[in-house]
Parts: C-alpha cells; sequence; structure tokens
C-alpha cells in the first residue's frame, strides 16, 4: 500500500496549531505533526486545555487527534523538531516572525531568526526530498532566503521546493476562517519541479476547499499579497479613525457615516468599525516590515505612507486617553477607573499589541488606579504586558490591579473604559432566548449595566473605546457615555 503522505508544521502558535487541526481533520489518509521546541506548549496541545482559545478549535482538534469510530489518530504534536522533519514530505513553517527588536532595521525590518533556525534544522536532518511551505509572514524574497540556506546546509543531491502559501485566518475566528477561506494562495517558481509541488499542497486543500478557491501564482506575488492584504485592512481601520476624530468635532456619527459609506458595493461594509485602534500581532508588524522594504527598494513616499497608517493608529490611543482626562475634569489623579476588555478583539485571548496596553499605561501614568477585566486573558498576561512596555515599573505596581469579573472592576469606579468589544459588555445584543450567560463558558456572560450604576461613584462616565453600546438606554440610567467617533452636536 501507499505510504500514508506526512507533514510536518513547525511552530505550534496561533497559525500552526489550527491550520495543521483543520488540515488533518479534512484529510484523514495525512499524518499532521506539529513541532515545537516551546515543550509547556506541545504538552497542552496534548490536553484540552489548549495553549491558545478559538471558537470550536477544541472540537477540531479532538476530531482528528483522539477520534472515536474507525478513524485513526492523524494529529500530533512532538517537541521532536528533528524526527518530524526527517519523516514529512511537506513541511509548514509557521514560525513566528516578529519585528526586528535590534540592530540593522530594529523596530521595522522583520526578524527571520526563527525562520531561520527552522530552515538550518531542515538543511541538517532531511535524507529525502521536501516540500518547504512559507505558512508564517515573510518579506517578499524571503524563499530566496530559505534555498540559499538549504543549498549551504543539505546533504548534496536532494531536492527542495519552496512555496508560498500566507495564512489569512483571522484571530478570533480562526476555525471558521480555516474552513471556509476566501481563498488559499499558493506561491511557487514556474518550472515544472515547482508547479509540481503547487499541486501537492494545493490537493491537501482540496480536501474541503473548492479548486476555483485555490489560486496558483509566482512566488514572489503570493509574499507580498500577504503583506498587501494586511496593510490595506489596517489601512481601512485607520481611515475610519482619522474621520471618528473629525466626527467628533463635527457632531457627527461614525457608525453612521461607516453604514453609508460601507453601501457602496466598491467599498463594502467590513473593517469600517472606528475603535480605540488596531492591536494583535500581525497589522503593525506587517505595514512596518512593508515600509522597510519600500524603503530598500529606494520608495520613500511609499515607505511613508504605509507607515502612516501606523502613526493614525498610535494616535488614536492617545486621542482616546486625553478625551478621557480632559472629560474627568483633566485629573485622574487617585481616580479608579475600570478597565472592561484586554485582549486586542474578541474570542481572542490574545493580549500581543493590545490598544489596551497603551491606554492602561497612559492613565496610570496620569496617576490614576486601573482595575482591569477581561472574560478570558489571564490576569498574569495583563501584568507582564502592561509592566513590560512601562518605563515606570513601581507605579503600576502600586496602581494597577485584575479583577475576575466586571462588577469587582467597577466597584467605587469613577469610569468606566471600554477597551475589547467582548459581547459581554455590549447592550445591544439581548432579548428573550439569549443565549448568552448560559453554561460555564466566561465568554458568554453578560453585563448588567443597572447594577454597574449602582457601584460606581457620580458622575457614571463610560468611555466606549469600541462602540458596543446603545448610549440611550445608558443614558437614562444616569450614564455619561462617551462614544468613539460621537460627537455632541
Ligand atoms: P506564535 O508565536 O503563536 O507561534 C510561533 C511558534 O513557533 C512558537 O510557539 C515558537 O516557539 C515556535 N518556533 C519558533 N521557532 C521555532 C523553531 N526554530 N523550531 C520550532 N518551533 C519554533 O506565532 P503565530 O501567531 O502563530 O504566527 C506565526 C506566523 O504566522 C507569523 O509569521 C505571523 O505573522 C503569521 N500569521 C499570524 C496570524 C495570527 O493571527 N496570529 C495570522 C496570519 C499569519
Amino acid at each position: 500500500p501507499q505510504r500514508m503522505k506526512k507533514v510536518c508544521c513547525i511552530g505550534a502558535g496561533y497559525v500552526g496549531g489550527p491550520t495543521s487541526a483543520v488540515m488533518a481533520t479534512k484529510n484523514p489518509d495525512v499524518s499532521v505533526t506539529v513541532v515545537d521546541y516551546n515543550k509547556d506548549r506541545i504538552e497542552a496541545w496534548k490536553t484540552n486545555e489548549l495553549p491558545i482559545y478559538e471558537p470550536d478549535l477544541l472540537d477540531v482538534v479532538q476530531h482528528a487527534r483522539d477520534p472515536v469510530a474507525k478513524r485513526i489518530p492523524n494529529l500530533f504534536f512532538s517537541t521532536d523538531v528533528e524526527g518530524a522533519i526527517a519523516e514529512a514530505d511537506i513541511i509548514l513553517l509557521s514560525v513566528n516572525t516578529p519585528t526586528k527588536s535590534m540592530g540593522h532595521g530594529a523596530g521595522q525590518a522583520s526578524e527571520l531568526c526563527h525562520l531561520e533556525s527552522a530552515v538550518r534544522r531542515i538543511g541538517e536532518v532531511a535524507t529525502s526530498d521536501k516540500i518547504i511551505v512559507e505558512k508564517s509572514t515573510v518579506p517578499c524574497k524571503a524563499a530566496e532566503t530559505v534555498r540559499d540556506i538549504l543549498n549551504a546546509t543539505a546533504k548534496p543531491g536532494l531536492n527542495f521546493e519552496i512555496l508560498s502559501n500566507p495564512e489569512f485566518l483571522a484571530e478570533g475566528t480562526a476555525v471558521r476562517n480555516l474552513l471556509h477561506p476566501d481563498r488559499i494562495l499558493i506561491g511557487s517558481l514556474n518550472t515544472p519541479r515547482g508547479l509540481a509541488a503547487a499541486r501537492s499542497l494545493a490537493d491537501l486543500y482540496a480536501s474541503w476547499v473548492d479548486r476555483s478557491r485555490i489560486i496558483t501564482i509566482n512566488l514572489y506575488s503570493s509574499e507580498l499579497a500577504k503583506l498587501a492584504a494586511n496593510a490595506l485592512l489596517a489601512q481601512r481601520i485607520s481611515s475610519v479613525n482619522a474621520l471618528s476624530a473629525m466626527c467628533e468635532s463635527l457632531g457627527a456619527d461614525i457608525d453612521e457615516v461607516s453604514h453609508c459609506v460601507g453601501l457602496d458595493q466598491r467599498i463594502g461594509p467590513k473593517m469600517l468599525k472606528a475603535s480605540v485602534g488596531f492591536g494583535g500581532s500581525c497589522f503593525r508588524k506587517d505595514i512596518l516590515s512593508l515600509a522597510y522594504i519600500a524603503e530598500s527598494l529606494h520608495l520613500p513616499q511609499v515607505a511613508d505612507y504605509w507607515r502612516s497608517i501606523v502613526g493614525i493608529n498610535e494616535y488614536q490611543k492617545e486621542r482616546f486617553t486625553r478625551r478621557i482626562v480632559k472629560c474627568l475634569y483633566s485629573s485622574l489623579s487617585s481616580k479608579r477607573l475600570a478597565v472592561l476588555g484586554f485582549a486586542y478583539k474578541k474570542d481572542t485571548g490574545d493580549t500581543r499589541e493590545t490598544s489596551a496596553i497603551t491606554v492602561v499605561n497612559n492613565l496610570i501614568n496620569e496617576g490614576a488606579n486601573v482595575r482591569v477585566y477581561d472574560p478570558l486573558v489571564e490576569e498574569d498576561r495583563v501584568w507582564e504586558e502592561v509592566l513590560a512596555s512601562s518605563d515606570r515599573r513601581e507605579t503600576v505596581k502600586q496602581r494597577l490591579s485584575v479583577w475576575p469579573s466586571a462588577y469587582e472592576a467597577c466597584a467605587d469606579a469613577d469610569a468606566v473604559i471600554i477597551l475589547t468589544e467582548w459581547d459581554e459588555f455590549s447592550n445591544k445584543i439581548s432579548g428573550p432566548g439569549d443565549a448568552r450567560g448560559r453554561g460555564g463558558d466566561r465568554t458568554k456572560r453578560v453585563l448588567d449595566w443597572s447594577r454597574v450604576a449602582g457601584l460606581m461613584q457620580k458622575p457614571m462616565y463610560v468611555f466606549d473605546g469600541r462602540n458596543v453600546l446603545d448610549a440611550a438606554p445608558l443614558e437614562k440610567m444616569g450614564f455619561r457615555v462617551e462614544s468613539i467617533g460621537k460627537g455632541v452636536v
């Protein structure tokens, strides 16, 4: 019988874990091994307390990892990186590619050291031909770097084909995005071997994705398309946030403006929500990487254009803090502020680059006592993130606290500040038959705003950094609601 096809995914993070789980579930005849040198992470993937939270992820993992009935397990997690590389036909590189923190290009260029070390390992270990797939987001022409390292490290006579297959999942909806992708990009060299490798990878996806959505293109177009997609998505958010500043001065309502603009089919309604700014591990780093590439191509105007998107995002966070200070009589000294939500968006526990880091630090620097609650983010994560980006660590230790419920965070608070759009905080989603709040799922709670009113100091300010509130009913309860991009006429 034909040998089972083997896939190895290097990097068991937000991309590697969910992507491998879906690939294994949909290809019962393919064995998928996810490897990582982070032992704790790998051990967690073997339990039912997965290292990352994504709706429905556990079901998908269990389906392939510990199947019932006749199916045999085909999803494995291991720290034996070398062993999995040696056995694999296809290797997915899903390692982190953060912004460089030191040296040439620090604060802008992508740090490729993790990618390099994974590729070196492949070169050293491989004794058979492999297809190497860039799933990580990488700068353009990274495939040449990969090829160069393999040429220098691998045994002679082996053939490696390098493909670009960027991942477009969004955290919080990763499983849905993976099961129903808008498109799968596969970039390859336009050679017989390159095209054959692209076909092999396309066949894996074709088990659940319609062929019409699997697009095979030039290697470098594929690498650039990922950076371009993130830059354009972030650009929409920054454009709307720039407009939100105008709305506040004009007495216009950004939600109405976005709605009307989004009805134009050329524009469309998505990613037009004003907020306290985007976060997450990707947008900022990918735009900075794109800008750095533009600069190295001697295109400074292009670089400036992309960087301005990040600039507006920083401005939006500062602007939000300034508004809080102004409303609270120009001083936060010893005021108690409840921060609801710390994750960078709802339905994830991920806090990387979350706007909350900046806002919380700003509030603490203004003298406030900040009381954080998030339904999913662990207390330790909040502390680590705020401390890591503060130059006043002792002050943070005195003025920051993390609470297990919104009500505890809101006790005696002068203001409530919403920084994540968790359904729990919204008073727009409700009604009989409301499924929220049932069972033990912490992401399904519902906040009782009248109870919050009973807990707070007067006047009761709410700063809605995600526009999840319908202000009118809250104002009836006595709240003063300040939303992004909504001016007082
Ligand atoms: P992550 O940090 O959650 O996971 C990366 C994992 O790779 C870590 O667990 C790390 O220990 C492991 N690793 C690093 N070097 C290794 C090596 N040499 N050998 C074995 N394991 C190694 O990162 P995440 O969020 O999964 O992102 C991975 C890539 O995917 C990045 O390039 C990112 O830009 C891209 N991406 C991320 C998305 C997201 O929503 N998080 C979405 C689309 C793309």
